[in-house]
């Protein structure tokens, strides 16, 4: 069996993208994948939590990623099935992609007898990660392959923060959305040179700095304010939703520190900074209809 986490981004989503340094963990909701050889050719992929079934010959996002996998590490001849257990939600901002991509890659070199660095498992993963998403910042995999809670600059890498784990609530918007269309919109945003974008950009960037050093303080209060500006900084440069308002707005009423859209945004999750409050906020957002889960942010291996 192989496995890997799920992650939260708290500060510095999109600002990632252009080279702003993000604060992001992992969290203790992860995948695992199970493989049994088998007799018919081909490698399947069965997610029942995701409602999922697709081979690497079939023409489907998840199908090419597993293809150009098998087609890296050697493993085409392969027959097998592959069975994933996980409790993380898909298209909601919280790394399933890339905790799919990084137990895949973990899975086929194991049934190929390879033994990968952790630096090689993530180059492999955002290879798959590239099928999903087409300029993954690899935030996300870095955190799916070795945990932890960090500053991430695309180019340089994860710098760990030693920090304790952050107790979190997530809300799920029950709204899927896709990475790439809500990269694509910024990307748009600042060829239009729309006048703020920058500015907003680097400030997101200067929070997930400032966020550092909140969360190395242990100071939640501070920590949360950032993230509650960010997730205004977000909706006006246009990835929120009427729904992510909503919960941000009920978290903040049911006593978080701060909340926030996490991830791309349009829909997916939001994450509020609760330590004790976080079951009083996942109550006020079933009031409203909305599913939720308290995690650790920060999970190690
Ligand atoms: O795929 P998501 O929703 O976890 O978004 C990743 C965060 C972005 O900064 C929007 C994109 C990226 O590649 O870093």
């Amino acid at each position: 069996m192989t496995w890997a986490f799920g992650k939260a981004i708290l500060l510095g989503e999109h600002a990632v993208v252009y080279g702003h340094p993000a604060l992001a963990g992992a969290i203790d909701c992860t995948l695992r994948c199970t493989l049994r050889i088998r007799e018919q050719p081909g490698i399947g992929l069965l997610v029942p939590s995701w409602q999922l079934s697709v081979s690497s010959r079939d023409d489907h996002v998840v199908g090419r990623a597993l293809r150009a996998l098998a087609k890296i590490l050697d493993a085409e001849s392969l027959a097998a099935d592959i069975a994933v257990d996980t409790a993380l939600p898909p298209a909601a901002g919280l790394g399933s992609s890339a905790a799919l991509s990084v137990a895949l890659v973990r899975t086929l070199a194991l049934a190929t007898d390879q033994i990968l660095s952790d630096q090689r498992v993530a180059e492999l993963a955002n290879h798959a990660e590239r099928c999903f998403h087409q300029n993954p910042s690899g935030v996300d995999v870095a955190l799916a392959s070795r945990g932890g809670l960090g500053l991430y600059r695309r180019g340089e890498g994860m710098t760990p923060v030693d920090a304790p784990p952050i107790r979190l609530a997530v809300g799920l918007s029950g709204m899927p959305r896709r990475t790439a269309d809500m990269v694509a919109r910024i990307a748009r945003a600042r060829e239009r040179d729309r006048p703020g974008t920058e500015s907003d950009l680097a400030g997101l960037g200067n929070a997930a700095v400032a966020g550092k050093d909140a969360v190395i303080r242990g100071d939640l209060v501070e920590l949360g304010q950032l993230m509650t500006r960010a997730h205004h900084t977000l909706a006006r440069l246009g990835v929120s939703a009427t729904e992510l308002d909503e919960m941000v707005a009920s978290a903040l009423h049911s006593g978080a520190f701060g909340a926030k859209l996490t991830g791309a945004g349009g829909g997916g999750a939001v994450i509020a900074v609760a330590q004790e409050r976080a079951e009083d906020i996942l109550t006020a957002w079933q009031g409203r209809g909305y599913r939720g889960f308290v995690c650790n942010l920060g999970a190690k291996t």
